[in-house]
C-alpha cells in the first residue's frame, strides 16, 4: 500500500472498511476543475511571495494543466486509497513532476482547499440554474403569447372564483421564478468570498497574500476570519434553501398541469412527446414528467434538511462530518436543473383546449364579484352588495341558470338599483373587461405585463 500524504505519524495503514467508508473521491471528483483552478492560483501566489521558485511554479502549473487534460480525456485514474479529489490531484502531480509538487500544499489545508473548490463550484452551479430559470420563463411567456385572450376560471380553494386571462396566470409563475433567480444571485454574492489561506483553521505564519488568490479566483475578497472560513456551510444552506423554494414552485406548476391534463379539467392536452403510457391499460396517456417534477421536489427539500441536520450540532471548526455536505448539494443542483428543463419542455408541448375551456366557463358564477362591484359603483355599500349578489346567486341556483339569464325584473326584486347596464358586467367576457387595477387580470394590465417580460427576457 502507498503511504498516505498524511502518513508520517502512522504505524499501521487504515483497514479496507475504514478506507471505503471515509473516502469521498467517488463523488468529490466533480470538483476537479475548481480544485485545479484553486491550486494554480495558490501556486502563483506562493511564487510571488518567494515561497517557491518561478521554475517550481511553472512545473506545478504545467503538471496541473496536464492532469486536467487527462481527467477530461477520461485517462486519469481516480484512486480510493488517495481518499479525496485534493489528495488524488496532489499525489498525481507529485508522481508527474516530483519535488516541486511537494511544495504546493505550503500554507494550505484541505479544510480551506475544499471550501475554495466548493464555493467556486456553487458559484458556477448558480449560473447554470439561473440560465435554466430564464429558459423556463421564456417558455412560459411564449406559451402565454400563443394563447392571447384566452379566459380560464381562476380558483381559490380549488373552487371556481373569478375569470382570469390565462396569460395572467402563466405570468404569475414567471414572477415566482424571477424571485427564485434573484434569491440565487443574492446567495452567489454572499458566497463569493475566498476561504483560501485560512489553512486548517488558524491561518499561517508564512507570508502568503490572500488578496492575490482571492482576486485571481474572482472572489470579492478573502474571508475575514479563518475559523469562520473553514467551519461554516451557511452558503450551501442558503443555496439549497433557494433551490428548495424553486422546487416547491415547480411542484405547484406540476400539480396544476397534472390537474389540467385530467379528463375532469381537460384544459390542456400534452403532446405525446411529453407523455408516457401504462404497461397494462392500453388507453392511458399520463403527464409523468410533471408528476415527477412534483415528486422530485421532495428530494430537493430532503437535501436541504440533510444539510441543516448535518450542521446543527457541530463545534467549530472543521469536522469530518462536513464531507457529507457535497452529495446533497450535487443532488439538489442536478435535480433542480432537470426539473426546470423538463418543465420548459412540457410548456413547449401543451395545447390549451379553447373549446373545452369555453364550455367550462359559464359554471360557477365567476362574474358574481364583478356584479357586486357594479352595485358599489351605484352607491351601495359593499357588504350590502355582497348580500344582494349572494341572493341573486341563490335565485340562479333555484332557477338553474346563470346571473346573466336573470331578468331585470328578477334582479330588481332584490335591489331597485339594478338597471339595463348590468348586463355589461355579466358573463365572463364582460367580467374580465371590468378589471382595471394595477396588477389585475384586466386586458390592458395583462398586456403591460406581457410587454414587460417580452422586453426583460428579450423575447422576439
Ligand atoms: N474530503 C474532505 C471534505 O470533503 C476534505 C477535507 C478533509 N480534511 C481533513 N482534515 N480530513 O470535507
Amino acid at each position: 500500500k502507498e503511504t498516505k500524504l498524511w502518513g508520517g505519524r502512522f504505524e499501521e495503514s487504515v483497514t479496507d472498511i475504514v478506507e471505503k467508508f471515509t473516502e469521498s473521491i467517488s463523488f468529490d471528483k466533480q470538483l476537479y476543475k475548481h480544485d485545479i483552478m484553486g491550486s494554480k492560483a495558490h501556486a502563483s501566489m506562493l511564487a510571488q511571495q518567494g515561497l517557491i521558485s518561478l521554475s517550481e511554479r511553472d512545473s506545478i502549473l504545467k503538471g496541473l494543466d496536464e492532469i486536467q487534460r487527462s481527467i477530461e480525456a477520461g485517462e486519469f485514474v481516480w484512486r480510493t486509497d488517495r481518499e479525496d479529489v485534493h489528495m488524488n490531484i496532489e499525489a498525481a502531480l507529485t508522481d508527474m513532476v516530483g519535488e516541486p509538487a511537494k511544495k504546493l500544499h505550503t500554507a494550505r489545508s484541505r479544510n480551506d482547499q475544499v471550501l475554495t473548490d466548493f464555493r467556486l463550484w456553487c458559484r458556477d452551479a448558480i449560473d447554470s440554474i439561473v440560465a435554466s430559470i430564464r429558459n423556463l420563463q421564456v417558455a412560459l411567456v411564449k406559451l402565454a403569447l400563443k394563447n392571447e385572450g384566452l379566459i380560464i376560471p381562476g380558483y381559490t380553494h380549488l373552487q371556481r372564483a373569478q375569470p382570469v386571462l390565462l396569460q395572467h396566470l402563466l405570468l404569475a409563475f414567471v414572477e415566482q421564478l424571477d424571485r427564485d433567480a434573484g434569491r440565487l444571485l443574492d446567495c452567489k454574492a454572499r458566497l463569493n468570498f475566498s476561504p483560501l489561506g485560512a489553512c486548517a483553521l488558524a491561518g499561517t505564519g508564512l507570508p502568503i497574500d490572500r488578496f492575490m488568490t482571492s482576486n485571481a479566483l474572482g472572489f470579492t475578497a478573502p474571508m475575514r476570519n479563518s475559523i469562520d472560513a473553514v467551519s461554516d456551510r451557511d452558503f450551501v444552506l442558503e443555496f439549497l434553501s433557494a433551490n428548495s423554494i424553486i422546487a416547491v414552485h415547480l411542484s405547484r406548476i406540476g400539480e396544476e398541469w397534472v390537474l389540467w391534463a385530467s379528463e375532469e379539467f381537460g384544459f390542456i392536452t400534452p403532446s405525446d412527446s411529453v407523455s408516457t403510457g401504462s404497461s397494462i391499460m392500453p388507453q392511458k396517456k399520463n403527464p409523468d414528467p410533471m408528476e415527477l417534477v412534483r415528486g422530485k421536489s421532495a428530494r430537493v427539500i430532503g437535501d436541504l434538511v440533510t444539510l441543516l441536520t448535518l450542521c446543527k450540532g457541530l463545534p467549530l471548526a472543521y469536522n469530518r462530518d462536513l464531507q457529507e455536505d457535497k452529495e446533497p448539494t450535487f443532488d439538489s443542483v442536478k435535480t433542480v436543473i432537470g426539473m426546470l428543463e423538463v418543465s420548459a419542455e412540457f410548456a413547449q408541448n401543451i395545447t390549451f383546449n379553447d373549446e373545452r375551456i369555453r364550455k367550462a366557463l359559464p359554471a360557477g358564477y365567476l362574474d358574481a364579484t364583478t356584479l357586486a362591484d357594479y352595485l358599489v359603483k351605484k352607491g351601495i355599500p359593499f357588504r350590502t352588495s355582497h348580500d344582494i349578489v349572494g341572493r341573486s346567486v341563490a335565485l340562479c341556483v333555484s332557477k338553474n341558470c346563470q346571473l346573466q339569464d336573470l331578468s331585470l325584473e328578477d334582479m330588481r326584486s332584490l335591489s331597485p338599483v339594478f338597471d339595463n347596464d348590468v348586463y355589461e358586467f355579466l358573463g365572463v367576457e364582460n367580467a374580465v373587461k371590468k378589471f382595471s387595477s394595477y396588477g389585475s387580470t384586466g386586458l390592458e394590465c395583462v398586456a403591460d405585463q406581457i410587454g414587460y417580460w417580452v422586453a426583460k427576457l428579450e423575447i422576439n
